[in-house]
């Protein structure tokens, strides 16, 4: 098969970590016989530097050109970094919301898993993590706070400063994700758990209702609602209890990295964000981690898990994405670890090994 594949390295480790997920691309392309296409795109900060603006139209035509666009991360320090001087609408993270708008990427796949081999590296205690958990958190990705109006008002320069952001939902918007959320808790446990504000939020109330007119059509999911608040604590208190976590935008944006942390470190958290047609944009849940960008030791399973859900859901290789997902697991049970996956202070390091970026790379690459 041959595939074009768009490339958005952007910043910080988002250049590191996207290396090793085309190296494990590359072994699978000779293992299999397929083709992979890169061709890169500008995107954040490195494209602000380049262009003035963090995302070009001819950025978004070469993404709308590609079979899917595989990420790494945008952005940087938002306390230092000159990006954040610039006006909201030119600085990083709006070209990594504008291209989602401009493709229509309204599913946003957050799968959390403990590994079995990563128990050492969960920060909760066993009896919490028992036989370990296995959750799918569906996130809106192009409604609610992150796309409506906004602004910060200076009555007089002097006086009280106001600032606005809008919570727009409607119940189309709510209803082909909650569609998603059923349709992939028929193929997991068949249980969903919709989050929400419903008791204080209008727009929440009305993702509730639509919500349950769904639900109607899938009589062998069992759902129920849970607040956002209550969502949060029970993640930590008990995460076993969630198979499909459906969601909002900001709600999804906070409680996957909240999920992520339970399964040791969101940089093994893995994310697709998909329309209505195979076009996906992969790319890992965590940020571009301008700490340790350039220091080799960022980890890079959460994009080449990433780039495993682009060939299972963009070009329908099962196989192929069995193997990457087979071969991480058999790097960590070797005992191979980047330093956020590393056993937890008074856990035993025996078998244990540190590595950095690029050799984890070629280790999961060795084992496709
Ligand atoms: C994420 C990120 C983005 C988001 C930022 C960078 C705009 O935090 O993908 O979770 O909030 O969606
Ligand atoms: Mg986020």
């Amino acid at each position: 098969m041959e595939c074009q594949i768009g490339v958005i390295s952007g910043d910080g480790i988002g250049p590191e970590i996207v290396t090793e997920a085309k190296k494990v691309l590359d072994q699978i392309g000779k293992k299999y016989g397929h083709l992979f296409h890169y061709t890169d795109i500008l995107m954040g900060g490195c494209s602000i530097d380049a262009t003035g603006v963090p995302l070009t139209d001819d950025a978004i035509a070469a993404a709308k050109a590609s079979d899917a666009v595989l990420m790494g991360s945008i952005g940087g320090n938002t306390s230092t970094s000159p990006w954040y001087q610039l006006a909201p609408e030119l600085r990083p993270e709006a070209g990594l919301l504008k291209l989602r708008k401009s493709l229509n990427l309204f599913a946003n796949l957050r799968p959390a898993y403990l590994y079995e081999e990563l128990k050492a590296a969960c920060p909760l205690r066993d009896d919490i993590i028992g036989t370990g958990f296995d959750m799918m958190i569906m996130r809106e990705l192009t409604g609610g706070l992150y796309f409506g109006a906004r602004k910060t008002e200076e009555v007089d320069g002097v006086t009280t400063r106001t600032a606005v952001d809008t919570l727009v939902y409607n119940e189309n918007e709510i209803r082909r994700i909650a569609k998603r959320g059923f349709d992939i808790a028929m193929k997991r446990r068949k249980k969903v758990t919709s989050v929400d504000k419903a008791n204080v939020l209008d727009s929440s109330r009305l993702w509730r209702k639509i919500v349950e007119e769904v639900a109607k059509d899938y009589p062998e999911v069992t759902y129920e609602h849970m607040l956002v608040d209550n969502c949060a604590m029970q993640l930590v208190k008990d995460p076993k209890q969630f198979d499909v976590i459906l969601t909002e935008n900001m709600f999804g944006d906070i409680l996957s990295d909240e999920a992520s942390m339970v399964t040791g470190s969101i940089g093994m958290l893995s994310s697709a964000s998909l329309n209505d047609t195979k076009f996906g944009l992969y790319e890992p849940s965590g940020g571009s981690a301008p700490d340790i960008a350039g220091k080799g030791i960022a980890n890079p399973i959460a994009t080449i898990l990433s780039a495993a859900m682009m060939l299972r859901y963009t070009f329908d290789l099962d196989k192929e994405a069995d193997a990457i997902e087979n071969a991480v697991k058999q790097v960590l049970k070797e005992g191979y670890r980047t330093i956020d996956i590393m056993p937890q202070a008074g856990e035993s390091t025996e078998g244990i090994e540190q590595v950095g970026t690029a050799k984890m790379g070629d280790l999961i690459a060795e084992r496709v």
